[in-house]
């Protein structure tokens, strides 16, 4: 695990941004397996920077999405179809037809999981996986739980994670209760995960993550595992280690 730890927001931003800009522009037939959620905001602006100065492009680009609300219509402005469009895609070069999100809105779900599997198959493995941290160790949409599951699936939301995500609705009751995300055997698969953790709320969830027991009851313990892990914090977050 190689972690890292920022003073400015905008040097965790923009050091983030360049790992994902470098591997584009090194490899521009890159697969990115792109997260949501307030962490990667800055990230991604940063990103549409180095493409306005003609840095990257990501014309030959793939994106898979990590997750999708169920039962939020696509044009609603908290679905992750409508956040990616508004921070990243609708800035950049990326053409629509390589930029992939679950279709939370599919009349068959399971038929969309397996779509989705199947896409992400046919796209071999995923470069480079960005990631953020949820309070309860969720990574994804992987919510704590017995066992995991490996590919796509429907999951229910944790009240908690409800409750932070209702920041972003107008009250919790409008949080959707139900999601689809990319399971973890597909994010594990990834050659390099990218994770950024910022806040002093996160700051115990990542140190016990990173260095407490493996264990499904903290979905991102398991990146213990993964051989080439990137963690960039933020001093508050970074304060446990
Ligand atoms: C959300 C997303 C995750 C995200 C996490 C943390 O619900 N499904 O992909 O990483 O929770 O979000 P935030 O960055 O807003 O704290």
């Amino acid at each position: 695990m190689n972690l890292l730890t920022f003073d400015s927001q905008q040097k965790l931003h923009e050091s983030a941004a360049g790992i994902i800009t470098g591997l584009v522009q090194t490899r521009p037939r890159a697969v990115l397996g792109l997260a949501t959620g307030g962490t990667p905001v800055g990230i991604y602006h940063a990103m549409v920077k180095s493409y306005q100065r003609g840095l990257v492009s990501f014309r030959s680009a793939t994106t898979f999405n990590l997750d999708e609300y169920v039962g939020l219509p696509e044009s609603h402005p908290e679905s992750y179809h409508s956040y990616m469009r508004n921070q990243l895609f609708r800035h950049i070069d990326l053409p629509p037809a390589q930029a992939h999100i679950p279709d939370g809105n599919a009349a068959d779900i399971v038929a969309e999981c397996k779509r989705y599997d199947r896409l992400l198959e046919d796209a071999g493995q995923i470069d480079l996986q960005l990631l953020g941290l949820g309070h309860n160790g969720h990574i994804g949409f992987n919510e704590p739980a017995h066992t995991l599951i490996s590919g796509t699936h429907l999951v229910n939301l944790q009240e908690d994670t409800r409750k932070a995500n209702a920041r972003f609705f107008h009250s919790i009751d409008k949080v959707p209760s139900r999601a689809l995300t990319m399971g973890i055997g597909t994010i594990l698969k990834a050659k390099t995960i990218l994770l950024v953790v910022k806040g002093a709320d996160k700051a115990e969830i990542v140190h016990t993550a990173l260095t407490g027991p493996i264990t499904t009851q903290c979905p991102a313990s398991l990146l213990q595992t993964h051989p080439r892990l990137v963690v960039l914090l933020d001093a508050e977050a970074a304060r446990l280690f």
